[in-house]
């Protein structure tokens, strides 16, 4: 699979990318990730990639020519299942949907800055328009790497221990159990009792009760789906 991420400051996504699972994960061939300076497309002498809004509002807009010269260069050497726009407007980003895209092939991500990019790519260019969260980044830099690396950690090959992204919180619309590890007493805090039986049924057991004790109290809202 390969991710481009297009942007104009390319720097905010060097250290998301070059430590722990999604560095091995290149190092390994599972993913190519590549960040593009949205800038070497400008045709401006100046490289200029922003212009001010029509209609007398303030701030600037990221214009078309750059972006759209910049996904045409990408596109020409090879396809693309998704060309996603980082936005707050954009569709919430759940679970569901990382998993869809893990494996639908290369995506292409672009990133807003500014007040965001011309309408008209959202219209004929844009496939795709995720937000990570009701609030408002600086930048669609931040949610780029979010969303790569919930791509990629799911990846076969990414994760040694293959299972263990199969457990993770929402992979079955439950919040995760609580996990504990030695020392079984920590000065007075005790590791419950079953975690140490050895009885791996009731292990299970108590830890899918767990999960959805859990998920009750703190997410009830994940219960009350329809699926
Ligand atoms: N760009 C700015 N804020 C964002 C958000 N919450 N999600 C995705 N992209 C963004």
């Amino acid at each position: 699979m390969r991710i481009d991420i297009l942007t104009v400051v390319p720097n905010l996504l060097e250290s998301p990318f070059s430590d722990s699972i999604i560095q091995r994960a290149q190092d390994n061939g599972v993913v190519e990730i590549c960040v593009h300076d949205i800038r070497d497309w400008s045709q401006d002498k100046h490289k200029k990639v922003d212009d001010e809004p029509f209609g007398g509002i303030a701030g600037m807009v990221m214009t078309i020519q750059p972006i759209l010269d910049a996904v045409n260069a990408l596109r020409s050497e090879r396809t693309y299942s998704e060309i996603i726009y980082l936005t707050p407007d954009g569709e919430p980003l759940k679970q569901a949907r990382v998993n869809q895209l893990s494996i639908s092939g290369n995506v292409m991500m672009i990133c807003g800055h500014y007040k965001g990019i011309d309408e008209r790519l959202r219209q004929h260019v844009i496939t795709l328009e995720l937000s990570i969260g009701d609030y408002v980044l600086s930048g669609g830099e931040l949610a780029a790497a979010v969303l790569t690396d919930a791509i990629v950690r799911i990846l076969p090959g990414a994760i040694g221990d293959e299972q263990s992204a199969l457990t993770d919180s929402f992979q079955d619309d439950l919040l995760a159990p609580p996990i504990y590890t030695r020392p079984a007493n920590y000065n007075g805090w005790e590791v419950p009792e079953i975690l140490r039986s050895g009885d791996h049924a009731a292990i299970e057991k108590w830890m899918e009760q767990q999960a959805y004790d859990r998920t009750k109290s703190r997410r009830p809202d994940l219960l009350q789906k329809d699926s």
